[in-house]
């Protein structure tokens, strides 16, 4: 069982988590401008998201109805969020074409799309928030597959390339 802010609590998470992981990203790769700038800015955006949740918690405060326990099962988003969270430590010899595989991957997991079906079901208040956060991801696999795509090409070395 879990009240509606509670998933959001949990939503906004996952953006702040998903914004840290960029940050960290273009840290390792501060010697390189572009991946540094690129990175940031897909950090900056997941900020933006983070603050789409947070506006949705506000809209729900002010309406103490939509309160009711509902009973969802939220265990597969806090290991999705664990799992972000460890990223960082697990990575070694990081290379950039490995960390753009990383993101992309990250940005379309068929897991945490499914869990967003089931919160729609349950809350059906969050469907649009839940769209727009979903659309987010597709422009940001989009955004990465085509920065992926002409910084590899660009830079044939860039898979042996360590930061
Ligand atoms: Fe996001
Ligand atoms: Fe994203």
């Amino acid at each position: 069982m879990a009240n509606i802010m509670t998933v959001l609590n949990m939503l906004e998470e996952i953006e702040i988590s998903m914004k840290n992981l960029y940050q960290w990203l273009s840290e390792e790769f501060s010697d390189d401008l572009e991946l540094y700038r690129f990175f940031q800015r897909m950090s900056r955006e997941e900020e933006t998201h983070a603050g789409m949740v947070r506006y949705q918690k506000r809209l729900i405060r002010q309406n103490p109805d939509s309160f009711d326990e509902v009973s969802v099962d939220l265990s597969e988003l806090r290991e999705f969020l664990q799992f972000i969270s460890s990223i960082p430590e697990k990575q070694s010899n990081l290379t950039a074409e490995k960390a753009l595989k990383l993101a992309i991957e990250l940005e379309g997991m068929d897991e945490e799309r499914m869990y967003r079906d089931v919160i729609v079901e349950s809350y059906p208040a969050l469907k649009e928030l839940i769209h727009n956060l979903t659309r987010s991801d597709e422009e940001h696999c989009v955004f990465l597959k085509n920065f992926a795509r002409r910084y590899l090409d660009a830079s044939p070395s860039a898979e042996n390339k360590k930061h």
